[in-house]
């Protein structure tokens, strides 16, 4: 390369790298949706669409440069971090690359005991393929006609070889959150051989409280959270759970390295958005107003819908007229997706306000 060419291309380096730093003071500024797409609309896997908060993004840009180390003492600080929150000690926590490492961890020390698992369908599946490999059938229960799971047939369901049972509160992907008396009481009944791992991927989104606190007197509890939906860190990586220091230990025995799956970078995002308490606000307050922009637009076009305490909506497009999912395709809005065989219902994600009036107009 000529000396001309490589002075230009440096002179290009710097400049852009100082724009890109300008853009982030302008954005840490506000709250504006993060990693934008030029063409399409993408509401299919439940992200946020305003995240990673500002102190997060500035947490993770400071946290690359000391990544040539092992984050031992930053996976610490973390889980103390979570444990202060549900007022544990860090013994109660392990930390995963995303809460669907630790999914497969649970049922695969599920699987070891041998036996198998009762879930709700349609639910969040997927731990579910290798949870099948690794030699755990899976008894599926449908969910009431009101597309609530169904505890009552779950528990009528399980026996003395049930080794886990799986509940999705709030449930992806009809959005229903049981209320906590009804889940209090199942967590109760459940015996102590059998593992209840309930995922709470969505819980901030609602307005029922995390069953965190029911772990110290139920070592068979699992608690699954995740950084990904209302934190807004989804391509970054982190989850956690939540059990009894008797049951983490026996969960981190079988990650490949004990609490080792998410990045220095990640982890850093983790803590700092734990801290950035408005804008959690903001994501669970913009949700809903999306949301409500969602469900009006459903309401003109005659589309029955379950209202939804999470990012997104589980609606009945069989009233429509015309094939919702192709309608909002041609307009480049993708994510619309079937969970139930047969049936025209659909779920999709629930954007920024803006994107969710350019669904309404679409959809008309
Ligand atoms: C119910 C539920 N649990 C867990 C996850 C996995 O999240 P992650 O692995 O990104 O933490 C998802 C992601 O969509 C989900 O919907």
């Amino acid at each position: 390369m000529h000396r001309r060419q490589l002075l230009k291309q440096s002179a290009l380096a710097v400049a852009a790298f100082s724009f890109s730093r300008d853009l982030f003071a302008r954005e840490a500024e506000r709250f504006i949706p993060a990693a934008g797409f030029a063409d399409f609309i993408k509401l299919s896997s439940n992200e946020n669409p305003h995240g990673p908060s500002p102190l997060a993004r500035k947490a993770m840009i400071d946290a690359v440069s000391t990544s040539n180390r092992y984050p031992w003492d930053v996976t610490t600080k973390l889980r103390e971090k979570i444990a202060n929150q549900y007022h544990l000690t860090k013994d109660h926590v392990i930390i995963g690359a995303g809460s669907s490492e630790l999914l497969g961890v649970v049922s695969l020390m599920a699987a070891l005991q041998g036996g198998k698992a009762v879930a709700p369908d349609p639910t969040f599946r997927l731990w579910m393929g290798a949870a099948r490999k690794t030699g755990l059938p899976i008894d599926l229960v449908p969910l009431t006609s009101g597309k609530i799971t169904d505890l009552q047939r779950m528990k009528e369901k399980m026996d003395s070889n049930t080794k886990m049972v799986y509940i999705c509160n709030p449930n992806n992907p009809t959005g229903t959150v049981l209320p906590a008396a009804d889940l209090e009481n199942f967590i109760k009944q459940v015996p102590p051989f059998c593992t209840i791992l309930l995922d709470e991927a969505y819980t901030e989104f609602s307005d029922e409280p995390s069953m965190a606190m029911m772990i110290d007197t139920h070592p068979n509890l699992v608690v699954a959270k995740t950084f990904s939906k209302i934190y807004g860190m989804a391509g970054a990586r982190v989850g956690y759970a939540l059990a009894h220091p008797q049951t983490i230990k026996l969960l981190n025995d079988l990650q490949p390295w004990s609490n080792a799956g998410a990045s220095a970078v990640a982890l850093a995002g983790a803590i700092a958005s734990m801290e950035d308490k408005q804008f959690l606000d903001f994501c669970k307050k913009e949700n809903q107003r999306a949301r409500a922009v969602f469900y009006k637009a459903l309401d003109k076009a005659g589309i029955r819908y379950i209202p939804s305490n999470t990012s997104f909506v589980y609606f009945d497009s069989s009233t429509y007229g015309k094939d919702f999912r192709q309608v909002l395709e041609a307009q480049q809005i993708v994510g619309a997706r079937t969970f139930e065989e047969g049936t025209k219902w659909l779920r999709l994600s629930v954007g920024t306000f803006g994107e969710m009036e350019k669904v309404a107009a679409v959809i008309g």
